[in-house]
């Protein structure tokens, strides 16, 4: 408990409208020429145009690049690496979701050191050193400006980490303003995956540390308490902003302190079936958390009295139960699926599915009950 590493970006930056003193913060580190990596559906709601046009006008020659696919597959970051070099970018921002931040770290990091992207999955694998990077989140939901973490698509349609220090940016910039406009459905399934971030790290096997203690527990409350007024049809400025703080602080806990089933579970949902990771997630979560029931109850209920103030005093096993209960019901009234079959799974799948989720070994390990290739096809088939 005592023994611990926490890292996380160094400096983080919270500013609504913040994302116009992005040229400023180029200068600052030194930099001239930068590529700006997004996906094409933030350019279509208009999202660029102001942190573009506030790069131009800072003096900093930019390259505008929008080809990033969701759930990035191996082509979109060979494409933006080389995108980059031809223009001999000096900085690299990543603007959007997770997607776009995940390709820009991996753009970051094969401009600034000559390697192979297939030799670099894993744990610790990559070289430096990376070219400057700036994060800006557009969603409340992976944290990926504040993890060593970038999750790429691979060709036999796995999903697979490249995990490494270098990949923390130099700058998380949170600007709430740009996740105002973000739809319903996104800002449930984004959301869904933070408070997952917050309660995995919380509950984890490994590496378990006061620090991812504390922030989860700080996540989850802003998150549990803002996430009703974000989905409805007229979210507050403070809702958007909790949420993205609330994200960012389940972001540097789970960096700290992993993941475990439910993201190895959600993981082959989004290879196969292209589902949202957010959505995959909320998807399996409740299962998982009941999977989990007994090996966690303390943990649960700790999170129960933490984000439920009519638990405080509670013992744990009604804590525990209120937790699962909670969740459910928030899961529930989020404007998404809730089957497998409504995303395009059917029962042929299952054994599929259950044989991808256990080779996700590196999440799995951390999960407070050991999990089979039954229990994860139950699971499955419970949600199916
Ligand atoms: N690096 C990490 O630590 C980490 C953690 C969890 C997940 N991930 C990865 O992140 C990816 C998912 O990221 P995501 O959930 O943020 O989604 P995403 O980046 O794939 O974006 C989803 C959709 O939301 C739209 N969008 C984003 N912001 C918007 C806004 N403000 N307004 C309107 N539309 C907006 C995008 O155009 C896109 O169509 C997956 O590849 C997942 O594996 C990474
Ligand atoms: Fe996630």
């Amino acid at each position: 408990m005592f023994d611990f590493t926490f890292e996380t970006t160094p400096r983080v930056i919270c500013e609504f409208d913040g994302a116009l003193k992005l040229g400023a913060l180029c200068s600052e580190l030194g930099a001239k020429r930068a590529i700006l990596i997004t996906d094409p559906g933030l350019q279509k709601v208009g999202l660029i145009d102001a942190p573009f046009d506030a790069l131009k006008q800072a003096g900093i020659e930019t390259l505008l690049w929008t080809r990033v696919e969701a759930d990035p597959p191996e082509s979109t970051i060979l494409d933006a690496v080389k995108g980059a070099t031809d223009f001999n970018a000096d900085i690299i921002i990543g603007l959007g979701g997770g997607s776009s931040m995940d390709t820009a770290k991996l753009v970051a990091l094969l401009c600034g050191h000559d390697q192979k992207l297939s030799d670099i999955y894993g744990i610790g694998l990559a070289k430096g050193p990376r070219l400057p990077l700036i994060q800006v989140p557009t969603t409340a939901g992976t944290g990926s400006e504040v993890t060593p973490i970038s999750i790429v698509t691979t060709p036999t349609q796995e999903k697979k980490g490249v995990v490494s220090s270098l990949l923390y940016p130099d700058i998380a910039l949170l600007d709430a303003k740009l996740t105002m406009g973000l739809p319903a459905s996104i800002t449930a399934m984004t959301g869904i995956d933070a408070m997952v971030h917050a309660i995995e790290a919380y509950t984890t096997k490994y590496k378990k540390n006061a620090l991812s203690d504390g922030l989860a527990i700080r996540a989850l409350q802003l998150m549990t308490t803002n996430i009703d007024d974000a989905v409805s049809t007229t979210p507050s400025q403070a809702s958007r902003e909790a949420m993205l703080q609330g994200s960012m602080m389940a972001g540097m806990a789970f960096a700290n302190a992993p993941v475990a089933a439910v993201h190895a579970l959600a993981y082959p949902l989004g290879g196969h079936f292209h589902v949202p990771h957010g959505h995959s997630n909320a998807l399996v979560l409740i299962e998982v958390l009941k999977f989990n029931r007994d090996a966690a109850r303390n943990q649960y209920a700790e999170l129960a009295r933490a984000v439920l103030p009519a638990e405080r005093f509670a013992d744990d096993k009604v804590a525990c139960d209120r937790f699962i209960d909670f969740m459910t019901d928030m899961v529930q009234r989020m404007p998404f699926a809730k089957t497998l079959r409504e995303v395009g799974v059917s029962e042929s799948d299952l054994d599929m599915l259950a044989t991808d989720a256990m080779k996700v070994e590196r999440l799995l390990i951390n999960n407070p009950r050991e999990m089979t290739f039954a229990a994860a096809r139950d699971i499955y088939a419970t949600v199916l």
